[in-house]
């Protein structure tokens, strides 16, 4: 049996742990081969397709690190037209593939169902730090995004408190506000700001003139994708030829504007960007992305093409593919930690 491995759209800490972990299982398990896609599909897409042997020593020693060896893109679509894909599907005849195990986000679990249908079969590995994939309740990654936000948070309390400031600190985590909430909870932010549930810049300026009077300085921690009742969606950018061209990011600045004219304190925003998605993989990202890899390889080894790995009540389990496409899993408005956070006093901005 002969596998392709290949890691598709933004990267995520953990990537190297599944890669490790399937291509150990594959070839200890099957006796399979295993042959690395580089970038995503574009390296499959290519004339000259950009591929390299994964033996056991060449991913031995990689658990821990960010990033991903084999590279990513988040642009390239064998289905984007039809010599594209008679492109992709003839390398990966030439290349003598029996499958791939694709690890990606929406964009590339929707790109390897496409192409299961011209018979070009596949495993899925769910990837993100946003923690938003339907049917599973964590996703690698998330983890390590939530750690490293925590920590922003909880650097910028010691220098709000210092200068008596309000500091807004913006996650990310697109459309949920999972990183936020999580975040927020761990930094003991006073208020948090969530996709799911519109703010008023009253209510938060209420919140930051009562703590002015009391405490003297106020952490707000915002999901990239949240916004005042009535507004529009910060769009940071976009980036066209991606899969969903929309960036978010930004939304600190404009809660900043808005509140200084409101307080009496000076009001600061970080926007903690991509610092979220790099460096090393926390030990239980590891653990968890391991287990996913080696999960994949089961999948690969029965025969299940087609479906993709998922956690559900602590188990490893699998769902078809194509019901997890084009889907997000945001917090819902009755989800626990959320009523935790808003029955201990997290400020969610809502009144
Ligand atoms: O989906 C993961 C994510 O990091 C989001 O939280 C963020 O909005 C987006 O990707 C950023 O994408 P890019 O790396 O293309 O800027």
């Amino acid at each position: 049996m002969r596998i392709g491995v290949l890691t598709g759209g933004g990267d995520c800490p953990g990537l190297n742990a599944v890669i490790r972990a399937v291509t150990k299982s594959l070839i200890r398990q099957c006796g399979a081969e295993v042959v690395g896609i580089e970038d995503g599909f574009s390296g499959l897409m290519d004339a000259n397709p950009r591929t390299r042997v994964l033996d056991w020593r060449s991913v031995s020693g990689i658990a821990h690190r960010g990033g991903t060896i084999l590279g990513t893109s988040n642009k390239a679509n064998p289905l984007r037209s039809p010599a594209d894909t008679e492109r992709t599907l003839a390398n990966a005849r030439a290349l003598a593939l029996d499958g791939l195990v694709v690890i990606g986000g929406d964009g590339t679990m929707s790109i390897a169902h496409g192409l299961a249908d011209l018979g070009l079969r596949s495993v899925g590995v769910p990837k993100t730090i946003d923690n938003d994939i339907v049917g599973c309740e964590r996703s690698f990654g998330f983890d390590t995004a939530v750690a490293t936000a925590t920590d922003g948070l909880m650097r910028i309390e010691t220098t709000a408190m210092s200068h008596s400031r309000v500091m807004i600190v913006e996650t990310m985590g697109r459309h949920a506000g999972w990183i936020a909430l999580e975040a927020g909870l761990a930094a003991a932010a006073d208020i948090v700001l969530l996709p799911e549930i519109d703010h008023t810049v009253e209510a938060v300026a209420r919140v930051c003139r009562e703590r002015e009077a009391q405490q003297r300085y106020t952490v707000i921690c915002i999901g990239e994708g949240a916004k005042a009742r009535g507004a529009d969606l910060t769009v940071q950018h976009r980036v066209e030829g991606s899969f969903d061209p929309v960036r978010l990011g930004g939304v600190a600045h404009v809660l900043r504007e808005q509140l200084q004219s409101l307080l009496k304190s000076e009001v600061r925003a970080t926007v903690l960007g991509h610092v979220q998605r790099g460096g090393q993989p926390t030990p239980f990202d590891r653990v968890l992305a391991t287990r996913y890899g080696h999960h994949a390889a089961q999948l690969v080894a029965a025969g299940r093409f087609g479906e993709m790995v998922t956690l559900q009540g602590g188990d490893l389990r699998s769902v078809p593919m194509a019901r997890v496409a084009n889907q997000q899993r945001t917090i819902a408005l009755d989800d626990p930690l959320l009523v935790t956070a808003r029955e201990i006093g997290v400020s969610l901005g809502e009144h």
